[in-house]
């Protein structure tokens, strides 16, 4: 009998479910963590004439080495320790891939953003999670339950701030967990910009330190696709010989470089996403929300009203869509609602009155 091509597929790859959220359309899109200012349009105009003045049939052999040098300097390192990529979850799946073999251990946080398990139960990884939740019901790094987990692991793998809880690594608990894990420790720093994180002080100390960043948060470019690793060098060289040929567009290493030469509209966009942050929280507290603190922009709240699908379904229907995290073990009354623009949140804020107190 012939076999189906789906057979083809890796044992590994064919339980599990594809990753993403159906992009509804929503008049108040709160579920995607986006930034809610765009870049500004003079540095748009900018960049469309030097996009225009390219020569676009020839492969950028140079672009993403200007990019990972800006990077580089930005953060005061070497350059040999930068990669970039299409999106940090590109760089991520490819720390995976190069380091990864079937049956290797790796530790995450649960609950943590579920492409750190998908990833690396593609490769055969076995994935060891670690409670984020403590007795009281809060939400923080066990780094002790985290060294035991690690030992004979592969990689740690957590993003600080965490996504969905929104939960911060100290800069402390960071270098003790890189001081006591032996293994490779990934901290995937999305959303650092919303708590001024900065482990990068840590990458000289700690050669088996492997940072994520990108440039879909705070410097409001999602649709461009763009992330780097910050690691040790010789970890790098090893990755570059599976790393794809030219694997950033000269268009997007142009506008990743531009914008990384603007940081103050980084610093202005994160303030104004702090703010609107501990608004919305007073807002959720006082309809009686428990509302987990957030270094993030987004915030996790739980509630015992409504069952969270039904809220999460009533939201919907009044223009406001924002993610459903109530499927995770643990989390089956919490809903994250990203930080959008001043009249997106009152939108928001408006509908969960409506819901909740009618
Ligand atoms: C934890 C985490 N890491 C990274 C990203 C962004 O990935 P990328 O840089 O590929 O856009 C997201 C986006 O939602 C995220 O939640």
């Amino acid at each position: 009998m012939s076999r189906a091509p789906e057979d083809f597929v890796r044992s590994t790859v064919r339980p599990l479910a594809a990753y993403g959220p159906p992009r509804d359309p929503a008049p108040v899109p709160l579920h995607l963590n986006e930034s809610p200012s765009d870049v500004p349009p003079e540095l748009k105009r900018e960049l469309s004439a030097q996009l225009q003045a390219m020569d676009w049939s020839k492969y950028p052999i140079t672009d993403g080495h200007r990019l990972a040098a800006d990077i580089a300097r930005a953060s005061g390192l070497d350059p040999a320790g930068v990669l970039v990529g299409n999106g940090s979850n590109e760089l991520l799946q490819l720390l995976l891939f190069a380091c990864v073999e079937p049956g290797d251990s790796v530790v995450i946080a649960a609950p943590s953003f579920a492409l750190y398990a998908l990833q690396a139960r593609a490769l055969g990884a076995r994935v060891v999670p670690v409670p984020l939740r403590d007795g009281s019901g809060e939400f923080r790094f066990n780094v002790e339950a985290l060294v035991r987990a690690a030992e004979g692991a592969k990689l740690v793998l957590l993003g600080s701030p965490n996504n969905p809880t929104g939960t911060t690594l100290s800069f402390e608990d960071a270098s003790a967990l890189a001081h006591k894990v032996s293994c490779l420790l990934g901290i995937d720093e999305a959303y650092r910009d919303f708590c001024a994180q900065d482990f990068a002080p840590l990458l000289s100390r700690h050669p088996r330190l492997v940072l994520f960043r990108t440039f879909s948060k705070a410097l409001a470019a999602a649709s461009l696709r763009a992330g780097c690793m910050l690691a040790a060098p010789a970890l790098c060289a090893e990755l570059r010989k599976v790393q794809l040929p030219y694997n950033l567009s000269a268009p997007t290493c142009l506008i990743a470089r531009a914008l990384i030469a603007r940081p103050e509209l980084v610093a202005e966009r994160a303030g104004l996403v702090m703010a609107e942050r501990d608004r919305m929280g007073r807002a959720l507290r006082e309809l009686g929300m428990n509302v987990h603190p957030s270094g993030a922009n987004f915030i996790l709240f739980e509630q015992s009203q409504r069952p969270a699908n039904e809220l999460h379904a009533a939201l919907f229907r009044r223009g406001v869509l924002i993610r459903n995290v109530s499927s995770a073990p643990g989390l089956e009354r919490a809903l994250r609602v990203s930080i959008g623009a001043p009249a997106a949140n009152d939108a928001f804020l408006a509908a969960m009155r409506a819901e909740l107190q009618p």
